[in-house]
């Protein structure tokens, strides 16, 4: 019989119907989403304003190499342009986070000439080979070198070791502004202009990666203008295309205004749908003021999970993340929680060793949200009982 390779711990449920926030399984059982594949849902479950712009185009046109000109290219550009840092004037579109890691590091590698990068422990950027290059994790490298270039993974949040280990041979340092497989972890104000000054004193390109935390995700359009430092190179996927897939890397004049015809390519990348989802997207994301709805409810959240932490600290170490892009680090591995969680209803996801992370979207209600700390809650409390049992026993 023909199999799926399992790259995956399967989660044990069929689902077979989703809506918005919300996911059901065979049985009719509702669960709130906070996996919402791996955060690219963004915009919720079949959000009507991407299935209607799909709809639509697939009664035009369906496929299309974006050396063709098109009415849903030309919009497409012009709406990149209102929601792209203004020092970056060069883009290119794929379908996933690593083909647009791959881009951004194949230029920088070309333009500076240079043959090596930094990256940072619990870094990840993708699982193709240049992306696997400054993905950190052992366990998805090994067996797979030799690598492309030469890359140093450096303390994440220490500036020391940035101004010590950039220098002219640097090709470009590359960074989440908030390590998300990684296991939540925010990069500080200082340590993002300290990257910027390394990289601006040595020549080096700073290539942020906003796979996970842009598109409003952290409560900013870009989680790195919260440091109001401007990237050389700008990675953008997920749920930049409403759940359609669409990835894109963006470049200053330097680096973009360089790249030539055949330097790179993609069958797929660009084609009229993920253009039309991509217009979809942001049109929804400025015209529903999302990034201001996201730092509202992303407090919101954020405080109800702080009290949880307040009130199980036996069992929860901190309270992780920014907008809805959070997590609660525990004392233990989360595996047994995460499934405990989805068996009251809520589906999650982990974050490094030790992080319940919650990915939701935009839309989740404050009801959601008492839901979800209920089910916390109760989850918690199972876990002490058994805990004090398996004390008992062990007397
Ligand atoms: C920061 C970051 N970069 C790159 C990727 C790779 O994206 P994809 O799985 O779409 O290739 C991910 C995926 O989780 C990511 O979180």
């Amino acid at each position: 019989m023909l199999k799926l390779i399992e790259f995956y711990a399967p989660r044990g449920l069929k689902i077979v119907k989703s809506e918005w926030q919300y996911v059901w399984d065979t049985e009719g059982r509702k669960y709130i989403d906070c996996h919402t594949q791996y955060g690219s849902l963004f915009l919720g479950h079949r959000n009507p304003r991407i299935v209607n712009a799909l709809k639509e185009q697939l009664d035009k046109i369906y496929g299309l190499y974006p050396a063709f000109d098109t009415e849903v290219k030309e919009r497409a550009i012009s709406l990149l342009e209102k929601i792209l840092p203004r020092n970056l004037e060069y883009f290119y579109l794929f379908n996933g986070g690593a083909e647009a890691v791959e881009l951004g590091l194949k230029a920088v590698r070309k333009i500076t000439g240079r043959k090596k990068f930094i990256s940072f422990i619990n870094a990840f950027h993708g699982r193709t080979m240049g992306a696997l290059s400054v993905t950190w994790n052992p366990r998805y490298r090994e067996g797979y070198d030799p690598f492309p270039w030469e890359v140093k993974f450096l303390p994440y949040n220490k500036i020391e070791a940035i101004e010590k280990e950039v220098d002219d041979e640097t090709a470009g340092v590359i960074l989440e502004v908030i390590q998300g497989e990684g296991g939540l972890n925010e990069a500080s104000i200082d340590f993002l202009k300290a990257v910027r000054e390394a990289c601006d004193k040595h020549g080096a390109k700073m290539i942020v990666d906003e796979v996970q935390t842009g598109f409003g995700r952290t409560g900013y359009l870009w989680a790195h203008q919260h440091a109001n430092i401007e990237p050389d190179v700008l990675i953008a996927g997920k749920s930049i295309g409403g759940g359609f897939p669409v990835s894109l890397t963006a470049f200053t004049n330097e680096i973009g205004g360089k790249l030539k015809e055949g330097d790179h390519g993609s069958t797929f990348g660009g084609n009229p749908l993920a253009l039309r989802a991509l217009s979809a997207a942001i049109e929804t994301l400025l015209e529903e003021r999302i990034v201001e709805r996201v730092v509202e409810i992303g407090q919101i959240f954020k405080e109800n999970l702080r009290k949880v932490k307040e009130e199980f600290s036996d069992v929860v170490r901190e309270v992780r993340g920014r907008g809805l892009m959070l997590g609660l680090e525990l004392r233990f591995d989360p595996r047994e929680v995460i499934k405990k969680l989805q068996e009251n209803n809520i589906i999650t996801l982990r974050a490094g060793k030790l992080v319940v992370r919650f990915l939701p979207p935009y839309m989740i209600t404050t009801n959601d949200i008492d839901s979800i700390t209920e089910s916390l809650i109760r989850v918690f409390m199972e876990i002490r009982r058994e805990k004090v049992k398996t004390a008992v026993r062990a007397e």
